[in-house]
């Protein structure tokens, strides 16, 4: 790892945010080592993981936060967005009041992140698609309003979850 740490030409900070239970360790896990577990224990503080990606002729570091959602958790809030780049916001489709929680973290986002951070919006579990609370529509249109990039993912299924992580690394390129 040493080696590769020397010859890597950019490190990539980002955050997961989004509220408890929507999936966003998951997905990291997903993203990082192609895990999924079922009886995940919600995140206490914060997590890192991290994956080497190259992209163009590029060898990019990324250094993925992955925060608390559960308030009691949330400590130095101000620390997860410094100096990052980019963030996924997860809510889940099958819980609508995660949907709503979203106007709440994207003021945190203005708040603390900066302003030309790169923004996934992300609704996690489209393989819970029976008990469906918000449509894809919806995410789409608060994305567009809000200027952000959409996706549906599984971490389940892994569907789009590769995408939506890749999306937002080659965009901050
Ligand atoms: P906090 O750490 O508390 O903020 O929660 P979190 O957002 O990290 O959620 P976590 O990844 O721990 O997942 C919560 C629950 O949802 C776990 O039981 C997961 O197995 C489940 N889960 C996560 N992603 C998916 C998905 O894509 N589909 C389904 N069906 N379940 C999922
Ligand atoms: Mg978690």
């Amino acid at each position: 790892h040493q080696a590769f740490d020397e010859e890597c030409d950019y490190l990539f900070k980002a955050v997961l945010i989004g509220d408890s239970g929507v999936g966003k360790s998951n997905l990291l896990s997903r993203f990082a080592n192609d895990e999924f577990r079922l009886d995940s224990k919600p995140t206490i503080g914060v997590e890192f993981a991290y994956r080497n990606i190259k992209v163009a002729d590029k060898l990019i570091k990324a250094q993925i936060w992955d925060t608390a959602g559960q308030e009691r958790f949330r400590a130095i809030t101000s620390s997860y967005y410094r100096g990052a780049l980019g963030a996924l916001l997860v809510y889940d489709i099958t819980r609508r009041e995660t949907y709503e929680s979203l106007r709440k973290w994207l003021r945190e986002l203005r708040e603390f992140g900066n302003d030309d951070m790169v923004v996934i919006l992300v609704g996690n579990k489209s393989d819970l698609s029976d008990s469906r609370q918000v449509e894809e529509e919806e995410g789409k249109k608060l994305a567009e309003a809000e200027g952000l990039c959409f996706m549906e993912t599984s971490a389940l299924q892994n569907l789009n979850v590769e995408e939506a992580f890749l999306q937002m690394i080659t965009k901050i390129h």
